[in-house]
């Protein structure tokens, strides 16, 4: 596009303001923002300017989970049938590592950091450990699709090439990168991070499987045989990722995708519940739901409202190709965007001051028939690393670790 097209796209959007260091630019970064401005996603900003429209939820019922005790009982089948398909190279582990982790603060990708105290562990370094576990069991290496973006693909794959893959063969792994959508300030007005170039940021977790196919890793992972995708994030630490148990019961209960969940450790717990909406998955807030239902007991006196989902699902890859058709909810987040101001200089804020736009994988669990809600022990699988101290943090994740016997 010309200068001239492109004001005009801009103007007919109140965003010209982005072609306002445009004459002292090269012809290169000319060419550059240009290619970013052309690929601006305007419906995004428009869902923006309507979004007093809030989606009204449909009809909300409990959904039961296969619990530990029967999990227990029937651990032998289970894995049977989770060791069998992987084995048969039918499951495919993918890992979600395109996030910012600006809570945590550092400006390497979250599974670069070091949680080691004696010794360096790196957050990938434990979720590859925890792999190897299965890999040993079933005698078999998984494929392993790992999605980064722009930001930090570079140093994702430098960093997984410097260590060696952590002792995984690299032969089955392949990495992909997400798409990127631009960020604004409250007023809806797009931010730019440097003269030439536009402020994107990582379109959230629930791009991954278009990411996927854009990439053309579905076709190549059908074609080697894999049925079943499952999902990890990357800051849970203690996560076991296809844990033959959970693969054999998803499989064996014929439903089109599994998740693991955990016991809230009280009803307010800020956790996404796995529930029936309009009698398909679904997983809902806690604000979602009222403080009756919240309360809500069965006969043994448990929360029937009680599972909350710690970002480790599996689907069916055919399942979810035919899905892809449907619209996912976009969610509008606030966020800290680095920015340049009106002298041309960076500004790294302290507080939120504009928006994202993300899709999200927990929406992903909507567009499907059926889930079974598997559930796991959170002192053993659910140890994530949000922040840097508190709640959800490398402290809190330390400490279950050291319960676990990891060395640190
Ligand atoms: P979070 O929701 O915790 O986001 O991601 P985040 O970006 O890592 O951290 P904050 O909110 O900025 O502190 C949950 C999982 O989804 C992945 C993350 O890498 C993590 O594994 N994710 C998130 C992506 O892969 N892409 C995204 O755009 C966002």
């Amino acid at each position: 596009m010309t200068y001239n097209e492109l004001y005009k796209l801009l103007e007919n959007h109140g965003q010209t303001h982005l072609l306002k260091y445009w004459d002292e630019l090269s012809e290169e970064s000319k060419a550059n923002l240009a290619k970013q401005i052309e690929n601006i996603d305007w419906k995004l900003l428009d869902i923006l300017k309507n979004r007093s429209e809030i989606e009204n939820r449909g009809v909300l019922a409990p959904l039961g989970a296969l619990e530990i005790d029967e999990i227990e009982a029937r651990k032998e089948e289970f894995e049977k049938v989770g060791i069998e398909a992987i084995k048969a190279g039918k499951v495919c582990a993918v890992l979600l590592a395109g996030g910012q982790g600006t809570r945590l603060g550092s400006d390497k990708p979250k599974g670069m950091y070091n949680i080691g105290i004696t010794h360096p562990l790196y957050i990938f370094e434990c979720l590859i450990n925890n792999m190897m576990d299965v890999v040993k069991q079933a005698g078999a290496w998984m494929p392993l699709c790992i999605m980064t973006s722009e930001k930090n693909n570079d140093d994702t794959v430098a960093f997984f090439e410097e260590m060696n893959y952590f002792g995984y063969n690299k032969d089955y792994v392949n990495f992909f990168v997400q798409e990127m959508a631009p960020s604004v300030d409250y007023n809806g007005k797009i931010y730019m991070e440097g003269k030439d170039r536009i402020s994107l940021s990582p379109n959230g977790n629930g791009g991954w499987f278009t990411s996927l196919e854009k990439a053309g890793l579905v076709e190549k992972l059908e074609k080697q045989g894999v049925e079943w995708l499952t999902i990890f994030a990357v800051d849970n630490v203690l996560q076991r990722i296809n844990s033959p148990a959970f693969v054999g019961a998803t499989i064996a209960s014929g439903r089109q995708s599994g998740a693991k969940v955990v016991r809230k450790a009280e009803p307010m717990e800020k956790i996404g519940v796995l529930c029936l909406e309009d009698n398909k998955p679904s997983i809902v807030e806690y604000y979602e739901i009222t403080d009756d239902m919240i309360n809500l007991r069965d006969e043994r006196g448990e929360l029937l409202y009680s599972f909350g989902v710690i970002l480790n699902y599996m689907f069916n890859i055919e399942v979810l190709k035919s899905n892809m058709n449907k619209r996912m909810p976009l969610h509008i987040v606030e966020k800290k965007i680095p920015y340049i101001d009106e002298n041309g200089e960076l500004v790294k804020p302290e507080a939120p001051n504009g928006y994202k736009f993300e899709t999200l994988i927990l929406d992903m669990v909507h567009m499907v028939d059926s889930c079974l809600s598997f559930e796991v022990d959170r002192k053993k699988e659910f140890a994530p690393i949000k922040n840097k101290e508190g709640v959800d943090s490398v402290e809190s994740a330390r400490e279950l670790l050291k319960l676990n016997g990891v060395e640190l």
